[in-house]
């Protein structure tokens, strides 16, 4: 059992500690942000993520997962720090990791003991030299640490699975101490043989960075992909599980959309980019799936504009789903955000609708107009635009909405809807790729 700490209570802090103590060490999640803490000691949680509620209240309950701002005394107390606040697109498209700067800085004053200070949050390549650095300058009794890298590769809406059966543990280490001490964080996962890569602090931060640009480019391939069948006739639908079947390509992150959202794609993609021009390296492909994943958004929006006859002016528009994706209420680089400015420049009127996320989209568009069901945002609608894969959205009953439309016209940006069905009741329509399914 370890004593350990976690700086930063959002998505990868608070997963983490849920899962961290769930696997039975003593766990101390702590944040500046005092309003966020009291929320998690009332036993609410400030974000919508499937089982982390519950996950959390076991551990509080077993007394091994406390919050609290006492960032100072949480360190002097841990064995494990892990630093997990977030770094987010700063000017430039570069990382901001000023939260990160500042979190070493006070471990380097607090420092007391031996102790082993992780990164998990998401920092540009090399980054963690510095945070050595700074530690180094205000460490004056130079008492013993080790750093490491331990990125995270969680999903939103299915966090607390990745994080208890992730497919491997990035420890990016600079002794073996260190590595033993994290291999027995990680030890209910270490018996079950999850694959643990034990390499350095600069492999395990590449390999984050590498990790996503990868699945981004894979998203924007088969977007183009599926723009090309739109074209030509094809099912992308076909083509994509096919493609799957090859064991080198897999079936996974083939599916095509909107373009890909979210706290990590946009921003990780633009990072990497910007690393690597300061090495004079050109990552061509990563730059070639930002401009897709741009061109795909704009493509939505001709879509509802075609299906609209080029007249969006007073046209009652009902977006369905405001989330980046399904199962969060995350709506930070949500290709609902487009959509909402390209309808509202047009002079589109927008009801808009989302199972969790109306809240978080309220703080962007504070005056849209948000409806409470699906029902109510269709109903004397011109068009309806499915912006995120919800379950809800999958069962719709198509007939039930062109009852409630004023008329049939929908844009299934997710490729969700059933085409025969779409096609038997005379819909107009358009998808991503999927329109002769
Ligand atoms: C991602 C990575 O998956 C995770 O490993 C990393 O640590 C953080 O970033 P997340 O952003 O939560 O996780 O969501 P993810 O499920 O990866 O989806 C990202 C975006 O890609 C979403 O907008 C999603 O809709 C889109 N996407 C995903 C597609 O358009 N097609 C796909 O096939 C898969």
């Amino acid at each position: 059992m370890k004593r350990i700490t976690i700086i930063g209570t959002g998505y990868v802090g608070l997963v983490s500690g849920a899962g961290i103590s769930n696997f039975g060490h003593q766990v101390r999640c702590v944040d500046i942000d005092k309003q966020k803490i009291d929320l998690l000691n009332d036993g609410s949680i400030p974000i919508y993520e499937p089982e982390l509620k519950t996950l959390i209240a076991r551990s509080v309950n077993a007394k091994r997962l406390t919050f609290s701002v006492a960032v100072e005394d949480a360190i002097k107390w841990a064995e494990v720090i892990f630093i997990a606040v977030g770094t987010p697109q700063g000017e430039n498209g570069e990382a901001d990791i000023s939260a990160v700067i500042a979190v070493a800085e006070r471990i380097g004053i607090n420092l007391n003991n031996y102790k082993v200070i992780c990164t998990k949050s998401t920092i540009p390549i090399g980054t963690g030299q510095m945070i050595q650095k700074i530690i180094d300058q205000h460490n004056h009794d130079k008492i013993k640490y080790d750093y490491c890298s331990n990125p995270e590769f969680l999903r939103e809406g299915a966090a607390v699975r990745d994080f208890l059966h992730p497919d491997r543990i990035v420890l990016g280490t600079t002794s073996d101490k260190a590595f033993e001490y994290l291999k027995d964080v990680y030890r209910p996962l270490y018996i079950n043989e999850t694959p643990m890569v034990h390499t350095t602090v600069e492999t395990a931060e590449m390999i984050k960075y590498a990790a996503n640009a990868f699945l981004a480019i894979k998203i924007s391939y088969i977007n183009e992909v599926a723009n090309l069948c739109d074209e030509i006739g094809a099912d992308v639908h076909v083509v994509a599980k096919t493609l799957g079947t090859d064991g080198r390509i897999s079936p996974k992150f083939l599916h095509p959309g909107p373009g890909f959202g979210g706290s990590c794609f946009p921003k990780d993609t633009k990072a990497l980019v910007e690393i690597a021009k300061k090495y004079n390296i050109d990552m061509a492909t990563v730059t070639a799936a930002i401009e897709t994943n741009i061109f795909q958004r704009k493509r939505m929006l001709n879509k509802l504009n075609d299906l609209l006859d080029n007249d969006l002016k007073g046209k009652i528009i009902a977006v369905l789903g405001l989330a980046f994706k399904q199962e969060t209420d995350d709506v930070r680089e949500s290709p609902a955000i487009e959509i909402i400015t390209g309808i509202h420049d047009k002079g589109g009127i927008i009801k808009a609708y989302d199972p969790i996320a109306n809240d978080s989209m309220k703080e962007i568009f504070p005056a849209l107009d948000f409806k409470s069901s699906w029902y109510e945002a269709v109903e004397g609608s011109d068009a309806a635009v499915i912006m995120t894969e919800w379950n809800e959205f999958r069962s719709m009953d198509l007939e039930k909405l062109k009852n409630l439309m004023s008329q049939p016209v929908v844009l299934d940006t997710r490729n969700i809807l059933n085409v025969s069905e779409l096609k038997r009741l005379d819909f107009k329509f358009d998808n991503v790729g999927h329109r002769v399914a």
